[in-house]
């Protein structure tokens, strides 16, 4: 059993799925970002914390849809507050059509992530609605962490870390949850998986940030260099703004009237002249490692791990 089959069967289920047609002005927004695909580790998450401890993982697959639903949602709204251009290697949606129809269409996308949630087994109902609540919740509470960051001089990177669990790990970890409460696992195991998710989620989330600047722009299908663009205290801006000596990169960051490009291509000269991206990748390899120790600690078989296990190495190695 490979992560493929997952992939497979996800990217059929959500080709079969209507979100509905009329108005097209809101639906074919949807359709467009869905049919881009994307890694839609998300899903196999759910899908794997099933597979963990029993077979017939295809019963998961309406509960992992609605995370990759969700998970699409705050994309067409956080495209709109990063002003991206890009996303998977296509228009954004805000670019393609307007900012309005991005709203909208984004709104209508939480819902039917609620549609699909709905579909999860009727005894585990409450706890996993009451679960996907909060998690939505601290996604929008670090989401505005991240804006308001970023108009900040400094961040600790104690507080950096706190942001990005909240927009990003955990829905990874709630993603893995998901599959352990559809298995009806215990609250023990249930906290592990969380616990693992969130920490590939914060191993994830800087390895995003490293992409961002990093990233090769065939592969990355986002525009390289928008964090920097932004003004965004990414990890590799804190540690850049902690180590940089001269006022150069102050300058840039306190710049409104510059030339992107050129923006771009200073700031991540800062970056090389101090190591920031060996740094990042050291930073990045302690989560992963982590996440991977307390999988190794499930009370499964290694056949299980693996599966698992596989998938967090190349999450850590992925190129987009
Ligand atoms: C992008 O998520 C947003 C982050 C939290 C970094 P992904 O990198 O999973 O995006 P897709 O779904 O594969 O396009
Ligand atoms: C986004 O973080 C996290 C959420 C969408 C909640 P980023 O803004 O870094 O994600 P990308 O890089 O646009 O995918
Ligand atoms: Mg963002
Ligand atoms: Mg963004
Ligand atoms: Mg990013």
């Amino acid at each position: 059993m490979a992560v493929i089959q997952y992939q497979e069967a996800l990217k059929n289920a959500f080709k079969d799925y209507s979100y509905g047609t009329h108005p097209v002005e809101l639906y074919e927004p949807i359709s467009y970002l869905m049919s881009l695909g994307g890694k839609r580790l998300r899903p196999a998450l759910t899908l794997m914390g099933y597979h963990l401890f029993k077979d017939d993982w295809e019963s998961a697959l309406k509960p992992a849809m609605a995370v990759e639903v969700f998970h699409n949602f705050s994309l067409m709204h956080d495209d709109i507050m990063d002003e991206a251009p890009l996303r998977r290697g296509q228009p954004t949606v805000h670019e393609k059509w307007n900012r309005d129809v991005a709203i909208l269409s984004g709104d209508v996308m939480l819902v039917a992530a609620y549609e699909l949630l709905s579909e999860a087994p009727a005894h585990q109902l409450k706890t996993i609605l009451k679960r996907f609540n909060r998690t939505a919740a601290e996604v929008c509470e670090g989401q505005q962490m991240d804006m308001n960051f970023a108009s900040r001089s400094t961040v600790t990177e104690h507080e950096y870390i706190e942001m990005i669990k909240l927009k990003t790990s955990v829905l990874l970890g709630f993603a893995l949850e998901l599959g352990g409460l559809v298995a009806d696992q215990p609250p023990a195991v249930i906290e592990k998986l969380y616990s693992i998710g969130v920490h590939m989620g914060i191993g994830f989330q800087l390895k995003d940030d490293l992409l961002d600047v990093y990233g090769d722009p065939e592969k990355f299908g986002k525009q390289v260099g928008g964090d920097i663009i932004e003004n965004k205290k990414t990890w590799l801006m804190l540690k850049a703004i902690e180590q940089c000596k001269s006022e150069e990169l102050n300058q840039w960051l306190t710049k409104s009237d510059f030339d992107k490009t050129e923006k771009v291509k200073a700031v991540t000269a800062i970056f090389d002249s101090l190591n920031i991206k060996k740094q990042a990748e050291e930073k990045i390899d302690q989560y992963f490692s982590s996440a991977m120790k307390s999988i190794d600690e499930l009370p499964i078989s290694d056949t299980r791990k693996e599966i698992i296990l596989n998938f967090g190495k190349n999450l850590q190695q992925r190129e987009y």
